[in-house]
């Protein structure tokens, strides 16, 4: 089986951070949202990966994920360009995957549990196409199916009125009818060629679609908090390690992850579950609290930051507490007045100077 990866789209949501990179490369955990399907992939026997490249920064994604080497895969990139939806992008590795079945994963799609139990379903058995589903509360913000007498009888793509409650996770599996379908398509009400309508093609011309439903957590990382709450998720289950120099252990309480080179001054206090890259600096009375992750080569000084993201090469000195935000790379993060602010919440981008 092969597998293709999403990673293009506007991320209009997540401005600033995607006017620099794809979204598909905000790091969670300090890792970069992509690198969770490609694993998930790896994880299921998947080798060979196609990435499905959009029009912001695509250089970003071929450089840190480069053959795939490093994550245990064979990575080649195809070019969408302009996105126009996820059908066209699949469309797009149709000679990639040729005679083979294979899985299409949202770049931007966080799944629990990981994807190996359904990929080796669908390859034992002769289906056309086999998709998740996940209850959700809000089932007018994806694509939803109705299922009768354990069929599903018809999928709508962000309808007014779900008739139901469950959702299409960003993980389909395929084998080539699916091009015909696509072929049939014509652009939605949102001017995308939609993936959801070219399933549903297959079940109303009578090709044989499944479903699996998932019961582990999963996150469609659209806005800056789902960012967050996936953070959250993904921080639940952090590894213990010490790879840095603490100068006070007591300074440390639950579950913390420090990377090589990093500093903990005395005088600081974390509480997991946190990740702290290498090479960082945490000094002079910072707090970093749980659910945060701050990425390599940060300085942390003063400030309290929690249930956030601080993304490498940041610099956060400032008196005050900094919650449920994200902030991107190589930021500069100050004190511009002597008051104390009360908590603050940001999504900053890149390169950017903060005096607050
Ligand atoms: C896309 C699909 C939708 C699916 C969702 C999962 O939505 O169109 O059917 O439920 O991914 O993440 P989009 O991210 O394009 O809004």
């Amino acid at each position: 089986m092969k597998g293709v990866v999403l990673s293009g789209g506007f991320g209009t949501r997540l401005r600033p951070l995607t006017h620099t990179g794809p979204k598909q490369l905000i790091p969670i955990a300090n890792k970069p949202m992509l690198f969770y399907a490609i694993e998930d992939l790896r994880d299921a026997g998947v080798k060979d990966v196609a990435i499905i490249l959009g029009t912001i920064a695509p250089e970003k994604v071929q450089e840190s994920v480069g053959n795939g080497s490093a994550l245990g895969v064979d990575v080649k990139y195809i070019t969408q360009g302009e996105p126009r939806g996820i059908a066209h992008a699949v469309k797009c590795a149709k000679k990639f995957v040729g005679d083979e079945p294979f899985v299409v994963y949202l770049g931007d799609n966080i799944l629990k549990g990981g994807i190996g139990k359904f990929a080796k379903k669908f390859e034992e058995s002769k289906s056309d196409a086999s998709i998740l589903l996940c209850r959700h509360k809000n089932p007018e913000r994806f694509g939803v199916a109705e299922v009768k007498g354990g069929r599903i009888v018809g999928l709508v793509e962000k309808p007014k009125k779900p008739k139901s409650d469950l959702v299409m996770i960003g993980v389909y599996f395929f084998r080539k009818t699916i091009f015909k379908a696509i072929d049939n398509l014509k652009p939605s009400w949102r001017n995308e060629y939609e993936i959801t309508e070219a399933v549903d093609y297959l079940v109303r011309n009578g090709y044989d679609v499944k479903y699996e439903t998932v019961s582990g957590w999963w996150k469609d990382t659209g806005k800056p908090e789902d960012i967050i709450e996936a953070n959250h998720l993904v921080l639940e289950d952090l590894p213990v390690k010490n790879e840095g120099v603490i100068e006070d252990e007591g300074s440390i309480r639950g579950r913390v992850s420090i990377g090589k080179g990093t500093i903990v001054r005395k005088g600081c206090f974390i509480k997991g579950p946190v990740v702290i890259g290498r090479n960082c600096n945490i000094s002079f009375g910072a707090y970093v609290g749980p659910y945060t992750s701050i990425g390599d080569g940060c300085v942390l000084k003063q400030v309290e930051v929690e249930s956030s993201i601080v993304m490498e090469g940041s610099r956060v000195e400032c008196v005050g507490r900094i919650v449920d935000s994200l902030i991107g790379a190589n930021n500069v993060i100050v004190s511009g007045s002597k008051e104390v602010p009360k908590a603050i919440r940001l999504v900053v981008g890149e390169n950017t100077y903060l005096s607050i």
